[in-house]
């Protein structure tokens, strides 16, 4: 495994791989955990290469607090990435990126980057699309793996490669979880036991409202869930909403011939959780 701290060095390395090998590429921020391997593990089935990115990127984070306090484990995330045959790293510092000018560009992508997250996290799309077009225009990959756990921000990679003319095949993912359904994260180690032990809770309630909207509407479902974190002396509700999975704007009612889903964001404490399912 090769790991490069410089886009030269990186750019280096992959010039001299053999021609017309394929690369299949995964960023990350690192604190890698089994989701980020199950997208690492299908890139390298796919692909003659799988390159990692680890980069905690400053310029998505609404929040300071929350990028302070991102975890950051790289020795071990190494020895995770030897252990499923990674060919390559690229863990390189805020520098080597941004310069001096630690700063997203602004996109448009059409209007899904003011819906849900791009909402209550502002900027954060243009800091995600800042970074994946800088990653990819490094490395160069054929195909690019992302999870459905972020739904939103695949849907905002798709749009971005069509904008950008990128021939990038871009692969979704499923979500990967933990036994009792809690969608894996990073952010799932910053959790005391007390909310580790609250927090599968989301995703019973996702699947609760997926039964419901057989029968109820949207608003009624809405509706429901609040109430029931309204009673929850541990997670607080930021958002609940149904969603067409393409616009990703609110539905009202199921629509048989469009795919919609669920999307949740919740607070434990100051630890802000992320999850969705396909209705
Ligand atoms: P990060 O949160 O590290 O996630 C890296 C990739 O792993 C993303 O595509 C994410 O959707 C996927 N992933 C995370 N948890 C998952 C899970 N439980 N199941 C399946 N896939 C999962 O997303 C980012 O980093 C950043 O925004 C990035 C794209 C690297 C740009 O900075």
């Amino acid at each position: 495994m090769n790991v490069f701290n410089t886009v030269k060095d990186l750019k280096n390395h992959i010039s001299s791989l053999k021609k017309d090998a394929s690369i299949g590429f995964v960023p990350t921020m690192g604190a890698l955990h089994e989701g980020h391997l199950s997208l690492i593990k299908k890139a390298k089935a796919e692909n003659d290469y799988v390159a990692v990115s680890i980069f905690v990127n400053p310029t998505q984070f609404d929040n300071t607090e929350d990028l302070i306090k991102y975890p950051q484990t790289l020795e071990k995330d190494l020895e995770l990435l030897k252990s499923v045959a990674c060919d390559l790293v690229f863990a390189p510092n805020a520098s080597e990126i941004y310069k001096n000018n630690i700063q997203a560009t602004s996109f448009d992508f059409g209007g899904i980057e003011n819906e849900m997250e791009g909402k209550f996290r502002k900027g954060h799309f243009d800091g995600v699309g800042t970074i994946v077009k800088k990653l990819f225009e490094i490395v160069n990959p054929t195909k690019a793996y992302f999870g459905e756990k972020d739904f939103q921000q695949l849907q905002i990679i798709k749009k971005l490669i069509e904008i950008e003319k990128m021939p990038i095949e871009i692969i979704g993912c499923p979500i990967f979880r933990e036994n009792d359904g809690l969608a894996m994260s990073s952010r799932n180690t910053r959790l005391t036991k007390e909310q580790r032990e609250a927090a599968p809770f989301i995703y019973k309630i996702l699947k609760k409202a997926k039964k419901k909207f057989g029968t109820k509407n949207a608003d009624e479902v809405t509706k429901w869930v609040t109430k029931k974190f309204k009673k929850h002396p541990v997670l607080d509700l930021e958002y609940f909403i149904i969603a067409d999975e393409n616009s990703l704007k609110k539905s009202n009612k199921k629509e048989n011939n469009k795919p919609q889903r669920a999307f949740i964001a919740v607070y434990a404490g100051d630890i802000r959780l992320i999850d969705n399912l396909a209705l």
